[in-house]
C-alpha cells in the first residue's frame, strides 16, 4: 500500500506559520464560488481565493480560451518577439482605462507590476539627468507586495522587520482623512520641496491588506495635485482594487486626477494564471525612447506576456465587459449595504465600511487590531467550520466575493458572519 503524503511533507505554504498552523486544507475541484475538498466538505469562496478570482472558478468561456491558446502558442520570448493575445490585451486595457495611459508593460504577478513601476518612476528621472529624485512617497500601512521594492513601498511592520536594512528610504504620510487632511497635505508638501522624490505610490480609495482602510477620492486628488506640483510622478496600485472591485472598472475613474503609472494584476485573467502589467503614459514611455541605448528600460521576466496568461485576460476582460458583469457588481455592493446596515448595531460591531464589492466589518476587541490579533484565529476557524472561505485581516472581517456569487451563496456568507458574532460574544474574544 503506498503511504499518502502529506501536503506538508514538502511544502512550505506562504504567510503560514508551519509549526502551529491547521493542516491545510486539500481542494479537488472547483465550480463557481465553491471549493470541494477532498473530504467531500464544500466552502464558499468569499474572498476570490485572494482576490483574484472575479469570475469564479472554472469559468468555461476562460478555461476554453486557454486550452485554444495552448494547442496555439504557449510561450515565445517576448523581447523581439510578440504574439496576438498581447496585442489584444494591450490594447483592451488602453480602451478601458482612463484617457492618457499608452503603453502596457508585462511583467507576472501584483509584486513584479510593482517592482516594474518603481524602477520605471526611478529611471524615468534618471534618464532626463535628475539623478537626485531616488525617494518615493507612500501611506502607512500600504502593502504592495513582497519583492524588495515593493517591501520599501509597503509600511514597516512585523512582516518585513527582518529586512529593515535593505530596504531604502521611502516617506511614510498617514493615509488621509477628514480630520488629518490639511495635517497630512502639509506633510506631503514639505517633503515634496525638498526635490528628492521620484514617486509617490498609492492604494486607490482602499487598502486591502492594512484592513480594507478606505479614505475619499477628495482626499486623494488633492495628495496627487500636490505632487503633480512638484513634479512627483504618481503610481496608482490597482493590483486589489482593479477590474470592477470598487465599482467602477479602475478606482482612479472616480479621482479627478490621474496617475502616470497603473500596476494591474489579480483579477486581470480571472484566478486563471499569474500576469500583472504595468502601464504608463506617453511621457513615462518617452523619457526612455532614445538612440542612447542607456536610457533603455532593462528590465523582464522569462514569462513576460505568457500567451496563455494574455489569452486568459483576454477571456476575463470580455467577461467584466458583459452587463451581467456589471448586474452582479452592482447587486453585490446593494446587498452588501443593507448587510452592513443590519448588523451595525450588534455589540460586536465596532465599524462597517464599503465601496463598491467589498465589505469590511471591523470588530470589537480589547486588543490592538492588528494582523496577529487572536480574534482572526477564532473567527477564521469557525467560518472555516461553516463551510465559508473568509479570511479576516486582524479584527477586519471582509468579504471580496467572485462576481458571480449566487443571492443565495451571499446570504448564507451572511449568516455564517452574524452567527460568528454571536459566537464571537459569546466566546468572550473580546477580553485583552
Ligand atoms: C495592492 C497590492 N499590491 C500588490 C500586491 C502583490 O501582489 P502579488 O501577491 O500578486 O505579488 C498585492 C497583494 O495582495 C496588493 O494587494
Amino acid at each position: 500500500m503506498s503511504q499518502q503524503l502529506q501536503s506538508t511533507d514538502h511544502i512550505w505554504h506562504p504567510f503560514t506559520q508551519m509549526k502551529t498552523a491547521d493542516a491545510p486544507i486539500q481542494i479537488v475541484r472547483a465550480k463557481d464560488c465553491a471549493l470541494h475538498a477532498l473530504d467531500g466538505k464544500i466552502y464558499i469562496d468569499a474572498i476570490s481565493s485572494w482576490w483574484v478570482n472575479i469570475h469564479g472558478h472554472a469559468n468555461e468561456y476562460i478555461a476554453s480560451a486557454i486550452a485554444q491558446q495552448a494547442q496555439t502558442l504557449e510561450q515565445v520570448i517576448f523581447a523581439g518577439f510578440t504574439h496576438q493575445p498581447a496585442i489584444d490585451l494591450s490594447k483592451t486595457l488602453i480602451r478601458l482605462l482612463p484617457s492618457g495611459f499608452s503603453k502596457v508593460f508585462f511583467s507576472d504577478d501584483g509584486s513584479t507590476s510593482v517592482e516594474v513601476a518603481i524602477k520605471m518612476a526611478f529611471q524615468y528621472w534618471h534618464n532626463q539627468g535628475s539623478t537626485h529624485k531616488t525617494k518615493l512617497i507612500a501611506f502607512e500601512n500600504a502593502y504592495h507586495g513582497d519583492t524588495f521594492g515593493a517591501m520599501s513601498a509597503g509600511g514597516r511592520s512585523t512582516f518585513n522587520a527582518a529586512f529593515q536594512q535593505q530596504l531604502f528610504e521611502v516617506f511614510h504620510i498617514p493615509l488621509p482623512t477628514k480630520d488629518n487632511i490639511e495635517a497630512v497635505s502639509a506633510q506631503f508638501k514639505k517633503i515634496a520641496e525638498q526635490d528628492t522624490v521620484a514617486a509617490f505610490i498609492f492604494e486607490p480609495l482602499v487598502q486591502g491588506a492594512a484592513g480594507m482602510q478606505m479614505y475619499e477620492a477628495a482626499h486623494l486628488d488633492k495628495l496627487i495635485g500636490l505632487a503633480k506640483e512638484h513634479n512627483i510622478l504618481c503610481i496608482a496600485d490597482e493590483v486589489m482594487t482593479g477590474f470592477g472591485r470598487t465599482g467602477t472598472v479602475f478606482a482612479i475613474e472616480q479621482l479627478e486626477q490621474s496617475p502616470d503609472i497603473i500596476c494591474l494584476s489579480k483579477g486581470i485573467t480571472g484566478g486563471f494564471l499569474p500576469l500583472g502589467v504595468t502601464v504608463s503614459t506617453q511621457k513615462i514611455y518617452d523619457a526612455f525612447y532614445a538612440d542612447d541605448v542607456t536610457k533603455t528600460f532593462f528590465h523582464g521576466h522569462s514569462y513576460t506576456a505568457n500567451p496563455l496568461a494574455c489569452a486568459a485576460a483576454n477571456a476575463s476582460m470580455h467577461l467584466l465587459q458583459q452587463e451581467s458583469c456589471k448586474d452582479q457588481i452592482r447587486f453585490i455592493g446593494l446587498q452588501h449595504q443593507s448587510f452592513a446596515k443590519n448588523i451595525a448595531l450588534h455589540p460586536m460591531v465596532k465599524s462597517t465600511r464599503q465601496t463598491g464589492t467589498i465589505l469590511a466589518i471591523e470588530l470589537q476587541t480589547g486588543e490592538a487590531g492588528s494582523y496577529f490579533n487572536s480574534i482572526r484565529q477564532h473567527a477564521y476557524r469557525f467560518y472555516i467550520d461553516q463551510g465559508v472561505l473568509l479570511r479576516p485581516l486582524g479584527n477586519v472581517v471582509y468579504i471580496m466575493p467572485p462576481y458571480c456569487i449566487t443571492a443565495a451563496e451571499l446570504q448564507r456568507v451572511y449568516d455564517v458572519i452574524a452567527l460568528s458574532l454571536d459566537f464571537l460574544q459569546q466566546s468572550g474574544t473580546t477580553t485583552a
